[in-house]
This record gives C-alpha cells, structure tokens and sequence, in this order.
C-alpha cells in the first residue's frame, strides 16, 4: 500500500478484516506500506498491521513477493505508480478520482487494457458501490422495480473548509488532486449513479464556485484535517472549486441533478441520491446507510408509501457475512466489500469492477462539468471513452 492517512488506514482495516469475515481463494498478507516520513510511516505500519514499511513507493514494484498495490496517495501519484505497478505485472487498486486529468485516466486505462491480457486486474476504488443498500438499490433497477428511469437526484454535501482560515491542503490545489469537491465527493455519485441505474452521463451544463480563494498555508494536514503552518501569514491561492452544481442527461433517458459542495454548513459527510421511474422510487442516505427507502407505485393506492428497508437480512448483499439481522453495518464495511471483491476477482481471474475504463468515463464527466463551467454552463456533451465500459 502507498499512503498511511485517511484511506490507508480505511484500506488496511479492510486488508486486515476481510479473511476473517468472508470466506475467500486467496488471503491477504499485508506485507508492505509506503511513506516519504520514515518516523511516520514505521508507526503507521506498526499501528495498521503491515509487516514491513518503506519510504520509496518503487520498493513495492521491484520485490518479488508482493502481488497487489493499493494507492491510497493523491490524485497526482496515482498515474505513476498505477502504471509501474501494472508494467511490472502487480494488481492494481487506486483510490479515486482515478486520476488528475483525462490524459492521465487514458494512459492508466490503456496500461490496464494491456495488462489484463497477461492476466493482471485493475479496480478503482468507488467504495461507496459496495453499501449493501446501494448494491440492492441497483437490483431494484436491475429487476425492473422502478420501470423506466425518469430522475436522478443527487447531492453530496460537507463543510470542513468553511472556515477560511482553514489551511490550503492538496485538496485545494489543482495541481494536487485535480479538481475540488467536484473531483473528490462529485466522483462518488456520478458513479454511485451510473452504477445504479446501468445508464451513463452523455452531457451536462454546470456551475462552479471557490468562494475562499486565498487560505493559509497549511502545516500538518491528514484526511479531512489539517493545522495552519505556524512560521507565519502567508496564504496561497486556492486553485480548486469548492462547490459544483450540474444538470446532466443520461442515455437512457434521465434528467439528473448533482450538487458536491464542501460549504454545506452543517453536513458532514450527507449523500443522499434519490430515484424516480414510471413504477417507483427509491432514495439512499449515507447518514442511514443501513437503510432504503423504497415506494412502489404498483401496490394498491391505499398501501403506497415510502416503505423504509433494513438492509441487514442474509439475503441482503454482503450481509450473510456479518450479523443477525438488524445488527447494523458502517463506513468501513464498505471498503472491507470492496477488498472482499477485489481479492476474489483477482484469485478467479475475473475483471473487478470499477475498472479502470468506468473509472476513465467518470473522469470524462468531471472533464465535462469543468469544462461546462469554464464557458458560461453552455451544454458540454461527455467524450467518448473509445474503450469498452460497463457501469
Ligand atoms: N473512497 C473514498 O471514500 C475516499 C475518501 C477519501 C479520500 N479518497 C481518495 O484517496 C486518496 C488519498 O486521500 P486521503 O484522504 O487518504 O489523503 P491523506 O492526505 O489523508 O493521505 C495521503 C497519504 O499519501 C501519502 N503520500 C502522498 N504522496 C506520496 C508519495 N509520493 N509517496 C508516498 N506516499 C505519499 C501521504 O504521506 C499520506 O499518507 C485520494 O485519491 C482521495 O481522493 C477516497
């Protein structure tokens, strides 16, 4: 693994959890995590469960005995060490967005185009897929529930930079991560939503705002947390959008909203998507991610209503592993589902999902929306991403 903050230790609760819960053909050794602070990385190893730790991400292509790499850096390392690691035959899992530019998603989805033809898989991390809510969500689609598709409604909202003294951190900086809270909570539900309803984006018209462009610089910073240099005033530009609200079209034939804002005053970390088609709807809220809210418009008009399901029975995805029903899940089982499918992909020589390629056409959409944006929120169609995708 390369990186120990926020979704390294996400990831390595995942590693270290996900033979003890689900039965699977290969188990997990955690055998080596990467760094550039040695005092810092030594204790995350120590503390995370990996054997071994290092400060060059290179130490993990060149050793023999490691099979898979998880990325777990900023969206400006994820190109490099994706495609060393799968030129040198590793298996691949990288944090989303999956890159920085299209450019870079290309060059990353071709590497793994290739390398699937020597038999090494390549996944990126839309963990979100892997709520058992979500995935019986898109069942519902899948088996018809809703009918036809009419609207996407989705929002993910935060407000840990509302504070403008709050220090410019790599996910204020573009040549850092890319984009702003379009490129890093807008990712989720594009995917979350193309993965749901099987239909993908083809154009949108968007807007988006910094409304702080001048922060201090910042000291120590992990996640979504982060100290104020202390030598002095100095600020830096933020380079990044802090907010962006797009309408978009899908092929099937949905309108969709997205809001992504990180001056939500109030919500965390709220994502919400809710469902509309000819037969029903259907409504997801992280903050309850145990549950759906589901109306089906083919019962008698006097039951209709919004009926609240508990995901949690052994039928439910993933959930025969876990608890007796009714025994609620979190946050974290979602990345320990995402290794469970990871690992049993790799171990049977299947193509996990999301592929690099779903991953390459989500990074179209965010291509889209900037570009959208950049020229008065004029409609902007999605390119095509001239390799095969399935959402
Ligand atoms: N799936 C999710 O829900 C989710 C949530 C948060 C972040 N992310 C994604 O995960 C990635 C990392 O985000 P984070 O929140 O963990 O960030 P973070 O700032 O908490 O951690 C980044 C880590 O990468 C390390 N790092 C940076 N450059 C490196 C390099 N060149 N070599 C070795 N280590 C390096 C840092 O030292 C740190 O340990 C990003 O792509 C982000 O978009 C995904």
């Amino acid at each position: 693994m390369v990186g120990y903050a926020f979704m390294g230790a996400a990831h390595s609760q995942a590693w270290r959890t996900v033979n003890r819960v689900f039965d699977l053909p290969a188990r997990a050794r955690m055998a080596l995590i990467c760094g550039r602070d040695t005092p810092k990385v030594a204790d995350a190893a120590d503390r995370l469960g990996w054997d071994a730790y290092t400060t060059d991400w290179r130490d993990l292509i060149t050793r023999d005995d490691i099979d898979v790499v998880d990325i777990c850096t900023p969206g400006d390392s994820h190109a490099e060490i994706a495609l060393a690691a799968l030129a040198a035959g590793k298996h691949v899992l990288c944090e989303k967005p999956l890159a920085n530019t299209v450019a870079e998603a290309r060059a990353m989805t071709a590497a793994a185009d290739t390398a699937r033809a020597a038999g090494v898989r390549s996944m990126c991390g839309f963990n979100y897929r892997r709520v058992p809510a979500v995935t019986m969500m898109r069942q519902l689609v899948a088996d018809g529930r809703l009918g036809v598709i009419r609207h996407v409604r989705a929002t993910y909202l935060q407000d840990w930079i509302v504070d403008p003294q709050f220090p410019l951190v790599w996910r204020l900086q573009k040549d850092r991560a890319g984009s702003g809270a379009l490129g890093d909570i807008g990712a989720h539900i594009i995917d979350l939503t193309q993965f749901v309803t099987g239909q993908r984006i083809t154009g949108v018209s968007a807007v988006t705002e910094t409304f702080v462009k001048e922060r201090p610089l910042p000291g120590e910073s992990s996640g979504l947390a982060a100290t104020v240099d202390g030598a002095g005033p100095a600020t830096g530009t933020v380079t990044v959008d802090d907010a962006a609200v797009f309408v978009a079209r899908l092929d099937g034939g949905a309108l969709a909203t997205y809001e992504a804002s990180r001056f939500a005053t109030g919500r965390k970390n709220a994502l919400r998507v809710e469902i509309n088609g000819s037969l029903g709807s259907v409504v997801f809220d992280l903050e309850r991610l145990n549950e759906l809210e589901f109306y089906d418009a083919t019962r008698p008009g006097v039951e209709q209503g919004f009926n609240r399901i508990l995901v949690t029975e052994g039928e439910h995805p993933y959930m025969s592993a876990w608890w007796p029903p009714g025994h609620i899940i979190g946050y974290e089982h979602s990345f320990t589902h995402q290794m469970r499918d990871f690992i049993e992909a790799v171990a049977t020589g299947a193509d996990p999902a999301p592929s690099f390629a779903d991953a390459l056409q989500v990074q179209l959409v965010l291509d889209a929306v900037t570009r959208s944006a950049e020229i008065g929120s004029s409609w902007t169609e999605v390119e095509p991403a001239l390799t095969a995708v399935a959402v």
